[in-house]
């Protein structure tokens, strides 16, 4: 598929057939996530692929569990939205795969030159480490349309981060970044119509 029309296509897919996902093809989309572009070539990443049902369900169990707990407003509506965002955090349990972004702190070469920690760095570089993270999942979006599977970028379910990473055996300085739902779309999902960004872009000539 061409590149431009993977870009095109591709929308978040939530609900998968039955039909499982190869796992060389899992291994394929991987391979392209670790081609993305990252602070320093420092390649903070590694995947993890989670395919087994109870395991699954374990998870999404505890990310509903975290979000219960969360303290809710007076609002009405208030329990109606935890359901909400509740589904939208835990449907990767019914998913054909997950896979785990797990990054570690990327080092820079100005730690050893001034006297400023490597967190305060993150922050004056606006999260390098989480935007490397980015580039990789959007390779991954982008190749499962061109292998014909639809996927969801998710970050609903780190309301459980630390139960995750225990249940993964993530330990720090590693930690769990984002999940990735991948399978074959139950039924046809047209992309969401968008405005075209270039209208709004500001240009400085
Ligand atoms: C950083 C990030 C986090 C997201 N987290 C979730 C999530 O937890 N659950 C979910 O259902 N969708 C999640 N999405 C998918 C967005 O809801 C989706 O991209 C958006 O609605 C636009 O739809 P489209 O992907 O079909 O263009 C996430 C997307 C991004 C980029």
């Amino acid at each position: 598929m061409e590149l431009k029309a993977a870009i095109e296509s591709r929308t978040s897919i939530r609900v998968f057939s039955d039909e499982k996902v190869k796992l060389d093809d899992l291994k394929e989309m991987v391979r392209l996530a670790g081609l993305a572009p990252s602070v320093n070539n420092f390649q903070p990443w590694r995947y993890i692929a989670v395919t087994n049902h109870e395991l699954l369900n374990r998870m999404a169990d505890v990310v509903a569990q975290k979000i219960d707990r969360l303290p809710s407003t007076k609002s009405v509506a208030s329990n109606n939205i935890k359901k909400q965002v509740t589904w939208f955090s835990t449907f990767f349990k019914d998913a054909p795969a997950l896979l785990v972004l797990v990054t570690r702190p990327y080092e820079t070469v100005l730690e050893s030159a001034v006297e400023v920690s490597h967190d305060e760095i993150n922050l004056l570089r606006n999260y390098p480490d989480v935007q490397s993270a980015g580039a990789s999942i959007q390779n991954i979006l982008l190749a499962a349309v061109d292998m014909g599977y639809g996927a969801c970028w998710m970050s609903g379910a780190m309301f459980a981060r630390q139960e995750i990473e225990a249940m993964l055996h993530i330990k720090a300085p590693e930690k769990a970044l984002a999940f990735v739902v991948i399978g074959k779309p139950r039924s046809e999902n047209k992309p969401k119509a968008k405005p075209n960004l270039a209208d709004s872009m500001e240009i400085f000539d």
